[in-house]
């Protein structure tokens, strides 16, 4: 075996290290920029696994694992997302790739995607510390997170971007089909070949940046999630609309994806009141009396999602503005209604030719129907298929 072979070996492995630390028991699992094997890699999936923990320890060159975080201002006018990545971006394999788009009140827009040499996430009894690092370009994001998800710091240092993000949970972590982290039922394939879970569907967002030297300040709501997938993106959607909210006493997350492996449609909605989860529902209709759910697309709104102004590929605009969404439980007779009308494009770039795929913020009306109605905001992205 020839000598780089063995290195490459000794890094796909998770490095699983045990440390002598006073009760500490720490493991960590290190991932190299291109450092990827021919072939099938382990999926992982256990729904025990925590959601912080990485679940691909060997990338190949299809293979990607996500943390997403995202941010809506309270009035709705700026917002944000980043992704810390590893796996294959675009043909980059085994890419270590961070991600960040801005938008601020008047519009104006950031975007950047940067490769980073290594990552590791390093998980101890109470934290999980994970970090993407270039050190010979000065780049260096790090996320450190309590273990019960609550409390999540993101630092990030770079020639670009300096500044921090912290988000507070308002809601319980949550499976695609709606229980709550830890749960032996809880299944994180929430589609064919796409592994999804919800660390913070909602929580209190604070940041402040600065990027370029212009500070980005937004306090307002956001969540952060995790998606792992055997296979790229855009090969393995067709279109999606993934919205979370916060809404008076109410909280929501959704995400309505249709396969490309299958053509089929796959739901989750989970609905929390004061941060308990009072609905969930993975059901497109009412065929069989339990809880269902809907999520249509609007065009009544303002605003499309659209390249910025100052971007030279300029995509045509999103179709729809917004949504219309319904959280119906016929065995109780409670139907709740929210309405989201985009307010900003956070990001908006073609996936493939025939996809293009959106990061939005919005405001949010409704409630339970026939009752009060509230007001709140909304993050979220979507992906549209233009052919
Ligand atoms: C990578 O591994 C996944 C999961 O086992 C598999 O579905 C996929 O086809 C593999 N990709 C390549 C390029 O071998
Ligand atoms: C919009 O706001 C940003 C951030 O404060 C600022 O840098 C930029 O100059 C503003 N643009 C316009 C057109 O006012
Ligand atoms: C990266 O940033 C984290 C968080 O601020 C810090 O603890 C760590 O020392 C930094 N690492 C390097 C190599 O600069
Ligand atoms: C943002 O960070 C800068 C630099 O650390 C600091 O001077 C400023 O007061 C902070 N702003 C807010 C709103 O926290
Ligand atoms: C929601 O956003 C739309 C579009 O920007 C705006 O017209 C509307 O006034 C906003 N509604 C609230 C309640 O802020």
């Amino acid at each position: 075996m020839h000598i780089s072979q063995i290195i490459a070996i000794l890094t796909f492995v998770t490095l699983a290290i045990p440390t002598a630390a006073r009760n500490a028991k720490c493991t960590n699992s290190l991932a190299l920029d291109g450092v990827y094997i021919v072939g099938d890699v382990d999926m992982g999936g256990n729904p025990l696994t925590h959601f912080d923990a990485p679940q691909i320890s060997a990338f190949n060159a299809s293979a990607i694992e996500d943390w997403s975080f995202d941010g809506v201002s309270h009035d709705g006018t700026a917002g944000m997302s980043f992704f810390f990545s590893r796996g294959n971006v675009v043909g980059h394999y085994a890419g270590q790739r961070l991600f960040l788009s801005v938008v601020w009140p008047n519009g104006t827009r950031y975007m950047e995607s940067v490769f980073v040499k290594r990552s590791s996430v390093r998980q101890c009894q109470h934290s999980t510390t994970a970090n993407w690092l270039d050190d010979t370009a000065g780049v260096n994001w790090t996320f450190t997170s309590s273990i019960d998800y609550r409390n999540t710091v993101v630092a990030i240092d770079s020639p670009t971007v300096q500044g921090t993000y912290t988000i507070k949970a308002l809601t319980p972590a949550v499976y695609p089909n709606g229980l709550e982290y830890p749960s032996a039922d809880g299944d994180p394939l929430f589609a064919p070949e796409l592994y999804w879970e919800e660390n913070v569907p909602v929580g209190t967002v604070d940041a402040n940046l600065s990027i370029l030297g212009t500070p980005f300040v937004l306090s307002g709501y956001g969540g952060r999630e995790k998606n792992w997938n055997s296979r790229a993106w855009a090969d393995i959607s067709a279109n999606w609309d993934m919205i979370r909210a916060t809404v008076g006493p109410f909280a929501f997350v959704a995400w309505r994806y249709k396969s490309q492996v299958d053509q089929n449609t796959y739901l989750s909605m989970v609905l929390f009141k004061n941060g308990q989860v009072i609905f969930r529902t993975s059901r497109l209709d009412d065929s069989d009396g339990k809880t269902y759910g809907s999520v249509t697309l609007t065009n009544t709104g303002l605003v499309n999602l659209a390249s910025a102004p100052d971007s030279r590929l300029q995509l045509p605009e999103s179709r729809f503005t917004g949504y219309i969404l319904d959280f119906v439980s016929p065995e109780t007779r409670l139907h709740w209604r929210f309405a989201v009308d985009f307010t900003r494009t956070v990001y908006w770039f073609p996936a493939s030719s025939a996809l293009r795929i959106g990061g939005f913020v919005g405001n949010v009306t409704g409630g339970l129907v026939g009752g009060k109605l509230y007001t709140g905001l909304a993050s979220g992205s979507a992906q549209e298929l233009v052919i």
